[in-house]
C-alpha cells in the first residue's frame, strides 16, 4: 500500500534516554506489550551494548511480543553491532539499526574523520549488520545538517550494502518543515535504487518543529516515521507518536494509513508517564489534560451548542472518556446551568443570574470551581 506509513516507536530507546526516565525491563516489557497493542510497526527496544540491563531488556522484549518488529540500536562498529544481533536472537522479527554521523561537522567534532572513510564504515557496518538479520536499517546521523550530495551518495551505497531502511534524522532538531521536505524529495529524486528501501524520518522536537517536519517528511515521500509516546526523548524530546498519528487521521484527505488503534492512545500516555515519572504537560496536544477542556464562556456556550465547533476530533477516539467543562471566572451561564443540570438542579432565569453573581465571586477565590463547589453554592 503505497500511502501505508509505519510507526517505529523509540520510547523504549532515544524515549528512555531522558534523565531520570529509566525503567526496568519488567517495566519496558510492559510498555513493550502495551505498544504491541498499540498496532505500532517497529519497536526500538534499545541499545544493547550499553548497558547489561539494555541487553536483557532487548532480549526480554524480543521473546515477549509477537507482531511488531523488535529493533536494537547500535553504532558502525562491529562490537555494537555483534551485541544488537545477539541480543535479537529470539526475535521473531529482528532490526539491526546501525549508523554513524553523516554532516561534516559530525564527521569533523566526533569523528576526526573524512566523508570517504565515514561512508566506507557505513558500508561495512551495514553488510556485517546483514550477517544476523535480514532488516538493517541505517542511520545517517546529523542528516538535517548534512551535506545533501554526501547524504545522497551515502543513501546510494547503504542501500547497494543491504540496507532495508535508511534513516533521515534531523538529530539537532534544526531544520524547517519545508526544508526538511526538501531534503527527503531530492533523495528521492537523486538516489538511483532509492525504491529498494524504506526512507525513515526521526525529527527532533528543540525549535518544536518534530512533527510538522515528520509531516513534511511524509508528504515528500518517507514511509516511516519514528516518534515516541508524549514525545519523550534527548533534550526537547522526538517527534510525539500521538500527534503524527493524530493529524493524519484528521487529515484524511492526506490519504495516509497507519496500524494503530487510536482508542489506545490517552492509556498508552498515562502508563508511560506513570512508569517514567515523567507528567505530560496540560496543554500537551491529543493526550495532555486541557486537551479536550473548555474553560472560557464563548469556548464553553459553543461547545455545548455543537461539539464541532471547538472540537476537531472526538476524545473517545483518542481513548479520552469525555470532554471537560471547566467552571472558572471566565465561563458564561451556559456552562453554570448545564453543570448545575447535570447535578438535578434546574432554575429559572432570574434564580439562575443570582447564582451565576456569587459563582463568579467565589470563581475569583479558587480559580476553578468543582461539582462540591457548587452544591456548596446553590444551598
Ligand atoms: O537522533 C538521532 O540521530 C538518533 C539516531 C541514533 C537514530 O537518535
Ligand atoms: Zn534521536
Amino acid at each position: 500500500m503505497a500511502n501505508r506509513i509505519y510507526i517505529f516507536d523509540t520510547t523504549l530507546r532515544d524515549g528512555e534516554q531522558v534523565p531520570g526516565c529509566q525503567l526496568t525491563t519488567n517495566e519496558k516489557v510492559q510498555v513493550a506489550l502495551e505498544l504491541e497493542r498499540l498496532g505500532v510497526d517497529v519497536i526500538e527496544a534499545g541499545f544493547p551494548i550499553s548497558s547489561p540491563g539494555d541487553f536483557r531488556s532487548v532480549v526480554e522484549i524480543a521473546k515477549a511480543v509477537t507482531n511488531p518488529t523488535v529493533c536494537a540500536l547500535s553504532r558502525a562498529v562491529a562490537g555494537d553491532i555483534d551485541a544488537a544481533g545477539e541480543a535479537l536472537k529470539h526475535a521473531k522479527r529482528g532490526r539491526i539499526h546501525t549508523g554513524i554521523g553523516a554532516s561534516d561537522i559530525h564527521i569533523r567534532n566526533k569523528f576526526s574523520s573524512t566523508r570517504e572513510a565515514i561512508l566506507e564504515q557505513a558500508v561495512r557496518a551495514v553488510k556485517h549488520a546483514r550477517t544476523y538479520v535480514d532488516d538493517v536499517e541505517f542511520y545517517a546521523e546529523d542528516a538535517g545538517r548534512a551535506n545533501l550530495d554526501f547524504l545522497c551518495r551515502l543513501t546510494e551505497a547503504v542501500i547497494k550494502a543491504g540496507a532495508t531502511v535508511v534513516n533521515i534524522p534531523d538529530t539537532t532538531g534544526y531544520c524547517l518543515p519545508g526544508e526538511y521536505g526538501e531534503k527527503i524529495k531530492h533523495i528521492y529524486n537523486c538516489v538511483p535504487n532509492v525504491d529498494k528501501a524504506t526512507i525513515s524520518i526521526h525529527c527532533h522536537n528543540d525549535l518544536g518543529l518534530a512533527t510538522a517536519n515528520s509531516l513534511s517528511g511524509i508528504m515528500n515521500g518517507a514511509r516511516q516515521i519514528e516518534c515516541t509516546i508524549n514525545g519523550i526523548g534527548e533534550r526537547a524530546g522526538n517527534t510525539s507518536l500521538e500527534e503524527v498519528v493524530m493529524a493524519m487521521n484528521v487529515h484524511k484527505e492526506l490519504g495516509f494509513e497507519t496500524g494503530i488503534d487510536t482508542t489506545r492512545l490517552y492509556p498508552v500516555s498515562q502508563l508511560v508517564s506513570g512508569l517514567m515519572r515523567m507528567p505530560v504537560q496540560a496543554n500537551k496536544a491529543i493526550v495532555g489534560r486541557n486537551a479536550f477542556a473548555h474553560s472560557s464562556g464563548i469556548h464553553q456556550d459553543g461547545h455545548l451548542k455543537h461539539t464541532e465547533n471547538y472540537e476537531i476530533m472526538n476524545p473517545l477516539d483518542v481513548g479520552v472518556d469525555k470532554s471537560l467543562i471547566i467552571l472558572t471566572a471566565r465561563s458564561g451561564r451556559h456552562a453554570l446551568k448545564h453543570r448545575l443540570e447535570l447535578l438535578g438542579y434546574r432554575y429559572d432565569r432570574p434564580t439562575l443570574d443570582t447564582i451565576y453573581t456569587r459563582f463568579l465571586d467565589m470563581a475569583d477565590v479558587r480559580k476553578e470551581v468543582n461539582d462540591k463547589d457548587l452544591m456548596e453554592l446553590v444551598r
